[in-house]
């Protein structure tokens, strides 16, 4: 018999309950198996540098060593409970935060916890591919760290699943393996998570937009009213954090290699670029527009009754709601909204209760916005004039007040046919998607060495060097 309170690190205190360890005693090799089938390809006889968390502490939850991903220990931890905790909006605001599933939100609050677990292992199964054609061992190491994590955000949620919700908890657990990202019979729950992420550009940029929006979701979830989700989500962040630095600095050196190439040989053509090797700006930018738009899409429709009954009944907040100096109520209050009327995009002013998707993809925006103007900089440095920019709100849009409308990245209502005829201007054609990957048909692993279309990172992974052996091949 495996001891598995020894086998999984948590600070739940997982021995002390038997029916909680037989329930997972039952899921693990499930999820060994999904793993197997379903985790990065060809990895499992690798010995990758990885950080492992073995507590919550500053020194405990940032481990690294050489391990091989099946033996790696995706434990369980929440943030250490803080006993004066309240509910901190809605109508329960200034109740004692719950520790146990209040009986009223229990088919709710499991949804949400399925919605958001069912991310963890599709973008696993969305990058399985990608390791068979790294630019670098960093490289290598760094989407291996993020898929064991996804894995380990998945524990997460099953832990509250099976903790707190009996029988169909467990039957839900069961289900997050059994789903498929993209598939056509048993797809997973949310749009951008059906997606592929055919090639490596494609992988920063959605560890840049959509882990982002991750983040946000957890940030709203760790203000929940149910304790064990709000400390569940807290700790989760930390790991976030390394995931959207991922897609961020991966960006950061496509465009820092594109543009030394660029001066180096003073072109600025798309297809001169191209031709040496590195990818064009222009195809930065429809990346972006495309990530940036199924991204957006996750938040939800912009009115949104189920949006205002989570926040009312205290079970999802606002991102840093217990910053944000109003009622926390919100009863009276009112926020912008958009939506296309005679041709036009207008600005309604809706109940603020409804409208809180909207308000938190607006915080995600203007985080964004931060990270593009950073790339922008690498750009003006280089001395080239063009631009990222973010796309109008309402771009290729499938979910919400602009779906079924045709909007231009500035925001120009467009007719079905102009768009059409534009949109591989605006997104990446089949073409795009061929000439990337023209670029990453192996992988580089000589330790030190680089892909030619993307600059070496600044500084290695916990101080090591560059040349580092990341990943051992044996
Ligand atoms: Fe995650
Ligand atoms: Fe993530």
């Amino acid at each position: 018999m495996i001891d598995y309170t020894e086998k999984i690190p948590n600070n739940v205190d997982l021995g002390r309950d038997r029916v909680l360890q037989r329930a997972l005693e039952h899921w693990q090799p499930a999820y060994m198996n999904w793993w197997y089938d379903m985790g990065p390809s060809e990895s499992h006889a690798l010995e990758v540098y990885l950080r492992t968390a073995t507590s919550v502490e500053p020194d405990g939850w940032a481990q690294f060593g050489y391990v091989r991903m099946p033996e790696y220990r995706w434990g369980i931890f929440l943030q250490p409970r803080d006993a004066a905790r309240q509910v901190n909006f809605g109508v329960h605001k200034g109740q004692p935060a719950w520790q146990e599933v209040p009986g009223e939100y229990r088919s709710t609050l499991r949804r949400v916890i399925v919605t958001q677990g069912d991310t963890e292992p599709a973008s696993v199964e969305q990058q399985r591919l990608l390791g068979m054609c790294c630019p670098s061992l960093y490289d290598l190491r760094n989407i291996f760290q993020v898929n064991v994590e996804e894995g380990r955000h998945l524990w997460a949620m099953v832990y509250l699943l099976h903790r707190y919700f009996g029988r169909d908890g467990r039957e839900e657990a069961e289900a997050l393996l059994e789903r498929r990202s993209g598939d056509a019979d048993n797809p997973r729950i949310l749009g951008a998570f059906n997606e592929p992420t055919p090639d490596w550009l494609a992988f920063y940029m959605f560890t840049f937009f959509t882990d982002r929006d991750g983040k946000f979701q957890l940030c709203a979830l760790a203000e929940s009213g149910f304790d064990p989700l709000a400390r569940t989500c807290r700790f989760m962040l930390t790991e976030e954090a390394h995931h959207m630095f991922v897609g961020e600095t991966g960006i950061s050196r496509i465009l820092q290699r594109t543009c030394e190439v660029m001066q180096e040989h003073k072109v600025e053509n798309a297809s001169d670029v191209r031709a040496l090797g590195v990818i064009d700006l222009q195809t930065m930018q429809k990346y972006l527009n495309f990530h940036f738009s199924v991204t957006i899409d996750l938040f939800g429709s912009d009115a949104s009754s189920n949006a205002a009954s989570y926040y009312t009944t205290g079970l999802k907040g606002r991102y840093e709601e217990t910053k944000i100096e109003d009622d926390h109520v919100l009863q009276n209050a009112e926020y912008p909204v958009l939506e296309v009327s005679g041709g036009k995009i207008i600005t309604r002013q809706v109940s603020a209760l409804t409208a809180l998707n909207e308000r938190l993809r607006d915080d995600y925006i203007a985080e964004i916005q931060g990270g593009v103007d950073r790339w922008n900089n690498i750009i003006e440095q280089a001395g080239l004039s063009f631009r990222l920019t973010l796309p109008h709100k309402g771009f290729h849009r499938a979910i919400g007040n602009f779906a079924g409308h045709f909007i231009s990245p500035d925001g120009e209502v467009l007719t079905k046919e102009t768009w059409e005829n534009n949109q591989y201007k605006w997104m990446p054609s089949p073409e795009d998607h061929k000439f990337v990957q023209s670029l990453m048909t192996g992988r580089v692993i000589e330790p030190g060495k680089f892909a030619n279309w993307i600059a070496p990172p600044i500084r290695g992974i916990n101080r090591q060097p560059l040349n580092f052996e990341y990943v051992r091949f044996n």
